[in-house]
């Protein structure tokens, strides 16, 4: 079977791994079971894009017991867990991810999941779609809908349906409550102070952590944060999240004051170059920066090199930016979401209500003589079976249900 991986030595650790998540994952055990009786996904081919963790290596088992053939890659270059990706390959699925790959090899195996020819993608980001509508556009005719897991991915996918560009329907799985009041929340919160205290060994107690947006992620972070004894700030642009943030008790600042104050900073808004140069201009020696927002964007690192005399690694994952006048200032994970760069990312029970919503919608498109059940390949409203919009909303060519 076609695949690329890191090292197939690795099999026996990653099975047990997957093992060990399975045990915390029981909705997706039971839609599993359901899914194995049925097999609706026989002959269903899927592309999917996510972070190769063992929570997907669930995922993919519910997949394939559904009779689903199956080609996955990572959807970022940093969150692949190479003994993970062996497991799965070991158990037939094609799997295309090596954790630090570079970015050529990143579209390549994105394009190699294509490969499949999908009738279903699954994306954590837009990847698969955006590859898609730019060079592969012959795979079009035969994409019955996909699936995106993540607020990023979904506004650049009603960005697109807006611009009338989106060629099929997406059904917005983080619009699900059982996604992103969750997920967002209680597993990025706690899996991103569990990326910062693996990748810094810093002591949270007494630290002022500044957090930017105070979103389904933000929320989280700033409340654990809190919990560990940090002084938390929080910086927003909506002047609504901001008061919320007040109301819990948090200290709100405009970022330019807040980058005077803060020992350690964290993005998660979904945003461009939150933290920019003339933060970085005033930040005290010795502030750490990350981010776990979907794109290594958030932190403008061109920036940052652009003021840095010299830069070294300094420990995995922390690379220290020395500025002309002797400051230095700590990137983690290369700006790259922290939670799955320097730590597993969410835990299984989190997972498990995400990913109960993938399998669902994936589990309502059953082939019938070569098309599916759920309606005609013409019409691109009808092609998702509504069902599955009850679990979450469609965005589809220019409509959101
Ligand atoms: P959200 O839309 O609920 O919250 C983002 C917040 O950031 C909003 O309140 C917005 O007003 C604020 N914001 C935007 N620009 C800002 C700026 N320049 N300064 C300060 N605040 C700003 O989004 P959510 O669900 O919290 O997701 C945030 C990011 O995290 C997205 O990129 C999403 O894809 C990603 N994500 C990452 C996960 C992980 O495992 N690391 C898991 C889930 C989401």
């Amino acid at each position: 079977m076609d695949h690329h991986v890191k090292d197939l030595g690795l099999v026996k650790q990653g099975r047990q791994r997957i093992e060990w998540a399975d045990i915390e994952m029981p909705v997706l055990r039971s839609i599993r079971e359901r899914l194995r009786r049925e097999r609706p996904l026989a002959g269903l081919r899927i592309a999917a894009c996510l972070h190769v963790t063992t929570e997907t290596a669930a995922l993919m088992r519910t997949l394939i017991a559904g009779g689903a053939q199956l080609r996955l890659c990572a959807s970022n270059p940093l969150s692949t867990q190479d003994d993970v990706a062996a497991a799965l390959v070991e158990e037939q699925t094609a799997v295309f991810a090596i954790k630090g790959e570079d970015r050529d090899t990143y579209y390549r195996h994105i394009n190699q999941a294509l490969d499949i020819k999908p009738h279903l993608t699954m994306d954590d980001g837009a990847d698969l779609v955006s590859t898609i509508h730019s060079t592969r556009q012959e795979l079009v005719k035969e994409v019955i809908a996909g699936t995106e897991e993540t607020t990023t991915g979904v506004i650049r996918l009603r960005a697109m349906a807006r611009d009338g560009a989106l060629k099929y329907p997406i059904v917005a799985i983080n619009d699900a409550k059982t996604k992103h009041l969750f997920d967002n929340r209680y597993g990025t919160g706690q899996s991103t102070i569990d990326g910062l205290l693996r990748a810094t060994n810093l002591l949270l107690a007494g630290k002022t952590l500044v957090i930017c947006g105070y979103g389904s992620c933000g929320r989280g972070l700033a409340s654990r944060a809190r919990g560990m004894g940090a002084q938390v700030i929080v910086t927003e642009v909506s002047p609504l999240h901001a008061l919320e943030a007040v109301m819990e008790g948090y200290q709100v600042l405009p970022m330019v004051q807040a980058a005077r104050e803060g020992d350690i900073f964290i993005t998660v808004t979904g945003n461009r170059a939150v933290i920019r140069r003339e933060h970085f201009e005033i930040m005290k020696d010795g502030a750490v920066l990350a981010n776990s927002g979907h794109f290594n964007v958030e932190i403008d690192i061109p920036a940052l090199l652009d003021l840095a005399a010299s830069s070294r690694e300094v420990r995995e994952l922390v690379q220290e930016y020395r500025m002309r006048d002797g400051r230095r200032l700590y990137l983690l994970a290369e700006g790259r979401l922290l939670n799955l760069a320097a730590a597993e990312g969410h835990p299984a029970a989190v997972m498990d209500m995400s990913f109960a919503n993938q399998a669902l919608v994936a589990g309502r498109h059953r082939p019938v003589g070569g098309t599916t059940e759920a309606g005609s390949h013409g019409d691109p409203h009808r092609r998702t079976d509504p069902r599955a919009a009850e679990i979450s909303s469609v965005v589809g060519r220019g409509h959101i249900s």
